[in-house]
């Protein structure tokens, strides 16, 4: 496990809070997301999610308006401070519960939640930390939960994190997910970043 690398990451993030640098915001309306909540609710009305990386809150926002339950989790403290006043401004404070913690070391119970979000973290996670992500997320989701997963394609230019095509994250999660939905992003696209969404449903352990 490389944590001091990981632990380079999350700095690099808490620094670009900081300075109000928020560019995996500047993306058009994701039907992906939309319809991953549509899907989920159908599926587990009212359930509980999990928002991986949740940043400033905005997804965990929606998936409150969307009647779930919802828990965000970030490793920037300064993202963190700005969900919890957001949640206060938008009165969700009670819908949403935010905490500054690790992704590689998750403190929810045992099969707590019925869906889990991760638009924009799994390719911040070092390749040699990703069985520890699926552990943890493995540990925390119940079985036959969702989970929504948005990741860099291979169309990006090389930079900060890693890229991935269809077939390689069917691959990584191929043991412990089964394949639902899957959406690229139009190309070419105003947006800062490629990605590629999925929706994985988590088989039974
Ligand atoms: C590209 S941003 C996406 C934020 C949010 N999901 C969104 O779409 O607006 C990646 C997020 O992952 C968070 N992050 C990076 N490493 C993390 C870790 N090990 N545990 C939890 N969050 C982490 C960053 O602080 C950042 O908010």
């Amino acid at each position: 496990m490389r944590l001091d690398k990981q632990e380079e990451v999350r700095k690099h993030f808490d620094s670009l809070y900081k300075q109000g640098i928020l560019p995996w915001k500047d993306h058009p309306p994701e039907p992906a997301l939309s319809y991953f909540l549509n899907y989920l609710k159908d599926k587990a009305p009212e359930g509980k999610v999990l928002d991986l990386g949740c940043g400033d809150g905005w997804i965990s926002f929606k998936a409150a308006r969307a009647s779930f339950r919802v828990w965000g989790i970030d490793g920037s403290a300064t993202a963190i401070k700005k969900a919890r006043q957001a949640a206060q401004k938008q009165g969700l404070q009670t819908k949403v519960k935010f905490k500054t913690g690790n992704a590689l070391n998750l403190a929810y119970p045992d099969s707590f939640f019925n869906g889990l979000i991760d638009r924009g973290l799994f390719h911040h996670i070092l390749p040699e930390n990703r069985q520890l992500y699926l552990q943890n997320i493995l540990r925390v989701l119940k079985n036959n939960s969702f989970m929504y997963l948005a990741v860099f394609s291979q169309k990006n230019p090389e930079g900060i994190g890693q890229r991935f095509s269809r077939q390689k994250i069917r691959q990584l999660f191929e043991k412990h997910f089964k394949p639902v939905f899957f959406i690229a992003d139009p190309y070419p696209s105003p947006a800062p970043a490629h990605l590629l969404h999925f929706i994985l449903k988590r088989k039974t352990s």
